[in-house]
């Protein structure tokens, strides 16, 4: 049977979407956008073209994303370490991009039904940018369909940081640290993640096959899918074509393989 395809789809994301199953899309996908850099240096421009030119597929990516329902896009828009290691002016384009994207998208993220929301260590963003973040999730606090959450300013290493400091917060308030339960629930409760499913896909665009920091614990069976791809020109049809990936993809979480007759490469894969 042929599935329906979803309003709003070009031609070319129609004849990914053919091949899928929408049963079993993914519940939260993770992306870490990268290349905007090296798209510029390809055009002779400056890498903050790059970056600009990026926006155009954040928007493609969110709005495919949202038309095929798909419940959690978390996308990886500023690290801490780009914070720490790129120029100033950089850095300050990056802000002044987030903020105009905010101002201009609120619209389309309110007409798809889109929640936004952050991660991050958001206090220390400029101030403005903070301002414009809060109006920004405020004006789609009241949207039920996919959660888009922007990290900014994150490191999944500080996450871990906050969280523990946040448990061991919540025992001194409840009666001391002797009251302190470490296990692997608690610990997810107190990530920056804590309302999101963990993703079970992870894109990479641009061929690196790192994590880069981004969501450690939360990855810890995602599958992955790299893309040569650059960001810039990554657009709805390219997600798509990570989720057929990702659909013919058997997944074990440490299990057997379905196929017994098959040694198991390992224990945990
Ligand atoms: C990595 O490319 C990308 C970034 C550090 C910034 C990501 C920002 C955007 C995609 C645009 C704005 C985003 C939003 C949400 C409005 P890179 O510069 O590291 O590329 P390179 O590795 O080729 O140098």
């Amino acid at each position: 049977m042929r599935a329906t395809i979803p309003a709003g789809l070009d031609r070319k994301e129609a004849e990914v979407y053919e091949r899928l199953d929408p049963d079993r899309l993914p519940k939260h996908i993770a992306i870490i956008m990268d290349g905007n850099g090296r798209w510029a240096r390809r055009r002779h421009l400056p890498r903050v073209a790059g970056h600009r030119a990026g926006v155009a597929a954040v928007r493609s990516t969110v709005e495919t994303a949202a038309r095929i329902h798909i419940p959690a896009l978390t996308l990886y828009a500023f690290s801490e370490e780009n914070w720490k290691r790129r120029p100033k002016t950089e850095v300050s384009f990056l802000m002044n991009l987030l903020s105009r994207y905010l101002k201009q998208e609120v619209p389309t993220l309110n007409q798809n039904n889109i929640r936004l929301q952050y991660i991050g260590r958001q206090h220390e963003l400029p101030e403005q940018v903070q301002e414009r973040m809060q109006w920004a999730q405020e004006a789609t606090a009241g949207n039920t369909g996919m959660i888009l959450t922007l990290a900014l300013n994150y490191s999944a290493r500080s996450e871990m940081v906050d969280a523990f400091r946040s448990m061991i917060d919540a025992a001194a308030r409840n009666g001391g640290v002797q009251h302190l339960e470490i296990d692997e629930e608690a610990i997810s409760r107190h990530l920056y993640t804590k309302h999101l499913p963990d993703p079970d896909l992870v894109v990479r665009t641009s061929g690196e096959m790192r994590l880069s920091n981004f969501l450690l614990w939360q990855l810890a069976y995602a599958e992955i899918y790299v893309t040569s791809t650059l960001w810039p020109e990554f657009r709805g049809v390219h997600l798509l074509e990570g989720i057929a990936e990702y659909q013919k993809r058997e997944r074990r979480y440490g299990g057997l393989s379905t196929d017994h007759t098959q040694p198991a490469a390992a224990a945990r894969s």
